[in-house]
């Protein structure tokens, strides 16, 4: 049974070809740099590149994977959350296969994904709570079985990465910013105080009110004449930012009877956020699941995994299925 599945919510594009559990390709042709200049990802800029590149993607995909269309059973792609115009590319180079070759169509929630891209290296054990922790979510996700996500908390406002991206904005620092904030912050000291929003006990989660305390206190001090201490101002910010993550986590573990913790997103690739979640969970008897870096950003291998699953459980669709931008992880099995 083999499953090439197409990935293009955001800025990359990516085509995995997957057999029976085992990964034959997984290609990912970064935007990063054509985004760079607006300092963040510019949408039409995105789905322009998608429909430039994906036909290349495709035949390295097939190419590394040694195999050709003929070969392949089923069709996968991310039908949302994501940009829209994006997600269509990705969408309609599946249906376009799958129509050409008869073959069934699979569509897959991007978040989930994110969960079930774990499942190259570590068996999921339920009930798990998966800290989903991306540029674009941030979400405590419960799941009491295979296919089963309850969001139990959730942002208010702003996602995490992009807290983190507006943030290295604001300090002059390339696009993404997570990656350069957690190299930075290694070099600094948490001088600047910062207000850890949100002390209403839930397990939700709230970005806007640090994003805008960094902006305010950066042209406060612009305006007097001092220097920002970028290294400091990153340590300061990132121990708020993932306080509020492993707070959220340690409450939700002790409300909830789980036997697993499970990283996913493009955050998780945080050196903090893993270091302090090693600190805290490794000896509490819940098994924490972290995932490899090359697992943690974008990218279609995590899409095939999670369709395998789909197609087991009958969850096709038809070719007049359309892309939802803003998808519900618990409706994954709704389209
Ligand atoms: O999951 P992802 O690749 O895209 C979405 O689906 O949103 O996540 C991208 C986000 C960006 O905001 C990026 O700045 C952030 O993940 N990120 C990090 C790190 N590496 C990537 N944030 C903090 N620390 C990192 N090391």
């Amino acid at each position: 049974m083999k499953i090439l599945a197409i990935e293009s919510s955001c800025d990359e594009t990516s085509i995995a070809i997957i057999s029976d559990g085992k990964l034959l390709s997984n290609v990912i042709s970064s935007q990063i740099k054509a985004h760079q200049i607006f300092g963040g990802v510019m949408p039409e800029v995105a789905s322009r590149l998608h429909a430039e590149n994906i036909l290349y993607v495709l035949d390295e995909a097939l190419r590394s994977a040694n195999i050709t269309l003929e070969d392949i059973d089923a069709y996968a792609f991310t039908r949302g959350p994501g940009l829209i115009g994006a997600l269509h590319i990705g969408m309609q180079v599946a249906k376009t296969l799958a129509m050409l070759y008869d073959k069934p169509l699979i569509p897959v929630h991007h978040l989930a994904g994110h969960i079930y891209a774990n499942e190259f290296n570590n068996e999921l054990k339920f009930p798990l709570l998966s800290v989903v922790v991306s540029g674009g979510n941030t979400e405590l996700v419960y799941m009491k079985e295979h296919l089963s996500f309850e969001i139990i908390g959730e942002t208010r406002d702003d996602a995490v990465g992009e807290c983190f991206d507006k943030v290295a904005r604001t300090l002059g620092l390339s696009y993404p910013g997570g990656v350069i904030i957690d190299r930075l912050a290694k070099e600094g000291e948490d001088t600047y105080e910062l207000p850890l929003p949100l002390h209403d006990g839930s397990l939700d989660f709230s970005y806007s009110g640090l994003k805008t305390a960094v902006i305010n206190l950066v042209n406060n001090e612009k305006q007097r004449g001092n220097e920002i201490r970028v290294n400091d101002m990153c340590r300061s910010f990132e121990n708020v930012a993932i306080k509020m993550i492993v707070d959220r986590t340690l409450k939700a573990a002790k409300k909830y009877d789980i036997k697993q913790i499970v990283l996913a997103g493009g955050v998780s690739a945080n050196s903090y956020l893993r270091d302090e979640m090693i600190r805290l969970f490794s000896s509490s008897g819940i098994e924490l699941i972290i995932p490899p870096l090359s697992m943690t950003g974008d990218n279609a291998a995590m899409i095939a995994k999670l369709a395998e699953h789909l197609y087991h459980r009958g969850l096709t669709c038809s070719l007049s299925i359309s892309a939802d931008s803003n998808w519900p992880i618990e409706d994954y099995d709704k389209f």
